[in-house]
């Protein structure tokens, strides 16, 4: 941790934010690209989000993230929100912009750069099932819909949950929604499929919120879920030859597109990775 005077202070705003590893990702990275910032997790309750984002803003703070559960109330204190963050309905980091606050959502983009970091190129061609249709898979779904993928479908327990989603986005952005029976008899289909439900979290380790075989050849399997870091599904997806990314992936990729928004340089999100896996472990 800096000692030294912290030039510039950025902060999470969340409740609770006792587990969060976003302090120490950001500060190592701090140290690692030798700048004098300090990032500090603050529990605020939700009856005061409005007087800690006016009170941040007033004490001169330069960025800060969003989580739970701040990520759509607090987009009513922010002074605008970008266009990504608009569809999707929520934000995970604000940029202090000339003394204006501007909410973004990282979480969808940050999660298709560590796609990307996997598979390159093959992304834009694939063939993607989305399992799920709450907050995550809003997020997940506007940004691949939005860096332009071959096909998108979702999936989820309540159909009408997933309907919603592609009502939020634009027209010209197909999405398709499938119930779970004739998504399962399609899995051979997909190139990647992500889980974006909690099937799967500790302490349900033993569910799995997708089958395991049949999958397409080379098919990449992802699940947001870090706590496992390995779910069972991805385990058992793997012993049947997929390629895997678990939820550490996603964390990082929001996690660095806000460390570029706040600082204006590209972060090791290989060193990134490494701190949130110690800290996992
Ligand atoms: P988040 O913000 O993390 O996405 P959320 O908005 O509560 O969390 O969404 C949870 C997702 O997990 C939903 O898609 C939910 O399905 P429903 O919309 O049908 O509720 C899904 N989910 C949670 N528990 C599930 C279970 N036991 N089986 C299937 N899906 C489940």
């Amino acid at each position: 941790m800096w000692t030294k005077k912290a030039e510039k202070l950025f902060g999470l705003i969340g409740y609770p934010t006792g587990h969060s590893m976003s302090p120490t990702m950001h500060n190592e990275q701090f140290r690692v690209k030798e700048l004098p910032y300090y990032y500090h997790a603050f529990n605020v309750h939700p009856d005061h989000l409005k007087e800690a984002v006016d009170g941040m803003k007033a004490l001169g703070v330069s960025g800060f993230n969003v989580t739970v559960p701040h990520k759509v109330a607090v987009m009513d204190y922010l002074d605008k929100i970008d266009e990504e963050a608009e569809i999707i309905g929520a934000v995970n980091t604000v940029v202090n912009e000339n003394g204006q606050w501007v909410g973004y959502n990282t979480d969808g983009r940050g999660y298709v750069d560590s796609l990307k970091r996997v598979i390159g190129d093959q992304l834009k061609e694939s063939d993607i099932l989305v399992v799920g249709a709450g907050g995550a898979s809003r997020a997940v779904v506007t940004a691949l819909a939005l860096y332009g993928v071959a096909s998108i479908t979702i999936t989820n327990r309540t159909v009408a949950k997933a309907e919603e989603i592609r009502r939020m986005l634009p027209e010209n952005y197909h999405i398709n929604v499938l119930n779970k029976t004739d998504a399962e008899s399609q899995t051979s289909t997909y190139d990647v499929i992500v889980n974006t439900t909690s099937v799967g979290m500790y302490p349900h380790v033993n569910e799995t919120p997708w089958v395991s075989e049949g999958l397409k050849r080379g098919c990449l399997c992802s699940d947001l879920i870090y706590n496992p870091l390995q779910t069972r599904w991805l385990e058992e997806a793997a012993a049947n030859g997929a390629n895997t990314i678990n939820g550490v992936g996603m964390f990082v990729g929001q996690g660095a597109l806000a460390f570029q928004k706040w600082t204006g340089i590209e972060p090791d999100t290989d060193r990134m990775t490494e701190v949130v896996v110690e800290e996992l472990g």
